[in-house]
């Protein structure tokens, strides 16, 4: 991990760090007594086994790299929050755990980013087993035009072949895993299109959790929607973690302390600052962290 650039240069605030913008006037974030030390749910192990591990890991778009060798871990069954400000490569990061960057002509990385013990970019990994593996929400929620039990049913009738009575019962879960089931489990062969933009997002998560991965990485998943949905959104985070690993890009400052056990702050590509959620929001290591975390900074 390094810092960037002299933390005494001036600095932009961009209308994506509004978030942060509402700064606090103390040495401490306003957002630290969000931080909520919480036991591990009964009976699930973690270990030290990072289920990702970034080594000197950079992603280039042509010649502009957008990553900079990062050093990381992103710890088995746990929450880990990536944030900072707007362009600084976060999703770029996300994206390329599963090789979702493969799509983007001239997209390219260097050093490893290992998962499950190989090199994602190695010659041996196999695309498809990865995304198998790996869940992704994005953003924007986007369902299919499908009904409800066919955005769920897609991913397992695809890679496992999965029909009948055992299809549904995967549709029931993966729908309650989303905290969804009681809302639809009366509709679910209506279109999806026709749910509220909260229930979409969680539908989207079902259809995540339906191929039954280990990690499940998010992308701004609650910045499309309205306070109440977020908040659900946050409670069913709150309720994967230790089931599954997590990984959660969010530009909302609150939401990072409230539902990760760990943080990493980026700033124009590079890995400022790494720890545990609680240190991060309380006692940064670096000065640019913590005027991030205050709100005195872009
Ligand atoms: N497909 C692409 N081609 C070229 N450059 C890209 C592409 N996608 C992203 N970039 C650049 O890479 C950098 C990192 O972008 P990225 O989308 O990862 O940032 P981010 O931290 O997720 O930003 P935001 O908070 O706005 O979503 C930015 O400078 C961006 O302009
Ligand atoms: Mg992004």
């Amino acid at each position: 991990m390094t810092t960037t650039s002299d933390p005494s240069s001036p600095q932009i605030i961009s209308d994506a760090d509004t978030d942060a913008a509402q700064s606090s006037s103390e040495g401490f974030s306003q957002f630290a007594s969000q931080v909520i030390e919480r036991p591990r749910p009964d009976g699930v192990a973690t270990d030290a086994t990072p289920t990702v591990t970034f080594r000197d890991f950079s992603v280039f778009y042509g010649d502009f790299e957008a990553v900079k060798s990062v050093n990381a871990g992103v710890a088995n069954r746990e929450v880990t929050a990536i944030i900072g400000p707007s362009g600084c490569g976060k999703s770029t990061l996300l994206n390329a755990i599963n090789r979702m960057t493969d799509l983007i002509p001239g997209c390219h990385t260097k050093g490893q980013c290992i998962y499950d013990g190989d090199d994602v970019y190695g010659p041996q990994t196999d695309v498809v087993w990865l995304r198998r593996r790996i869940g992704m929400v994005f953003q924007k929620p986007n369902p299919f035009p499908k009904s409800i039990y066919d955005n769920v049913a897609y991913g397992p009738r695809l890679h496992a072949g999965t029909s009948g009575s055992e299809l549904d019962q995967i549709v029931e879960n993966a729908l309650r895993g989303a905290a969804l089931w009681d809302e639809v489990k009366d509709r679910l062969h209506t279109n999806a299109m026709g749910m509220s933009g909260g229930q979409q997002q969680r539908l989207c998560i079902a259809r995540a959790l339906s191929i039954e991965p280990d990690l499940v990485l998010f992308d701004e998943p609650t910045s499309a929607l309205d306070p109440q949905s977020t908040a659900r959104i946050e409670d069913l985070i709150a309720e994967l973690r230790g089931k599954y690993t997590i990984a959660i890009v969010t530009h909302n400052m609150q939401q990072a302390a409230r539902i990760s056990d760990y943080t990493m702050f980026m700033y124009e590509g590079e890995l400022v600052e790494f720890s545990r959620t609680a240190e991060l929001f309380t006692t940064p290591e670096h000065e640019r962290t913590q005027r991030y975390v205050t709100g005195r900074f872009g």
